[in-house]
């Protein structure tokens, strides 16, 4: 049987009991400083835990800040990437970085796939399973209309599909049209939500699996919270809670 990849996220992953298979693309979006770049620290740790090679492309903070909440998450990043196992991409730094993998031509999408082609290329050679985690896409998607945005969007999707790569890409809520993100979102197999919810005396976070490709899956929003210790805790089904 095919292997299949969780979140790692227990509460997350009882709501895709079959799990998802490597080739799958996750769309994770919404408010900022909700939660999606914990909920990617937990993506990764669970993809090195079961023997993945997870690429992690930073766009909206240094990747110092992902080591961060990996050793956080006690993930001492050093051992895997001395071993190839953990590879960041620093898409954040316009001048200078101290990274191996640096991408600053953010004016240009084709660069971009360029260098994950080449980086994947060369992973492939040696038959791993790949994680890559873009974050976030919406900032790299601001400089360029519409219809660039969607031409690259599908045949990188479609590359990565190909290549058999688990894709969890984040997006930003509110960076974007919602025309464009309505239509770059039909082409995940998984879409994942996660905003704030509540009163604003009293706010919670909710997630909420927004489509799930085959299978069976849940769209209630569900509460959760932000361990220092156990990361996203998310509440069992009875603590499930219907917002509109
Ligand atoms: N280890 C941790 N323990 C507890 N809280 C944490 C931990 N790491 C981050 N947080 C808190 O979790 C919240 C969410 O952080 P996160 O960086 O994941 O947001 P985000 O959704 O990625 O936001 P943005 O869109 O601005 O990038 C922040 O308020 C942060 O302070
Ligand atoms: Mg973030």
């Amino acid at each position: 049987m095919q292997k299949r990849a969780y979140f790692g996220v227990e509460g997350l992953d009882r709501l895709i009991p079959q799990g998802m298979c490597y080739g799958s693309q996750i769309m994770v979006h919404g408010d900022t400083g909700v939660g999606k770049t914990v909920l990617a620290a937990e993506f990764i740790k669970e993809g090195l835990r079961c023997g993945d090679t997870c690429i992690y492309v930073s766009c909206d903070e240094p990747p110092e800040v992902m080591r961060r909440y990996l050793q956080s998450f006690k993930v001492g990043t050093r051992a895997y990437e001395e071993a190839g196992r953990l590879i960041f991409v620093d898409a954040y730094e316009e001048g200078t970085s101290r990274e191996k993998y640096h991408f600053s031509e953010q004016n240009s999408l084709e660069k971009y796939f360029a260098l994950e082609k080449e980086l994947l290329n060369k992973l492939q050679s040696e038959d791993k399973q790949i994680r890559l985690i873009v974050d976030s896409l919406s900032t790299m998607f601001t400089l360029f209309d519409e219809v660039e945005v969607l031409e690259f969007h599908r045949s990188r999707l479609k590359f990565l599909r190909k290549a058999g790569v688990l894709v969890l890409d984040v997006f930003v809520d509110g960076v974007l049209s919602d025309r464009v993100m309505t239509v770059v979102s039909h082409l995940y197999s998984v879409i994942l939500r996660m905003k704030f919810g509540g009163s604003g005396v009293y706010p919670v976070r909710l997630l909420q699996i927004g489509k799930l490709r085959s299978g069976k899956f849940t769209s209630t929003p569900y509460m959760f919270w932000i361990s220092p210790i156990f990361g996203i805790l998310v509440a069992s089904e009875l603590g499930g809670v219907e917002v509109g």
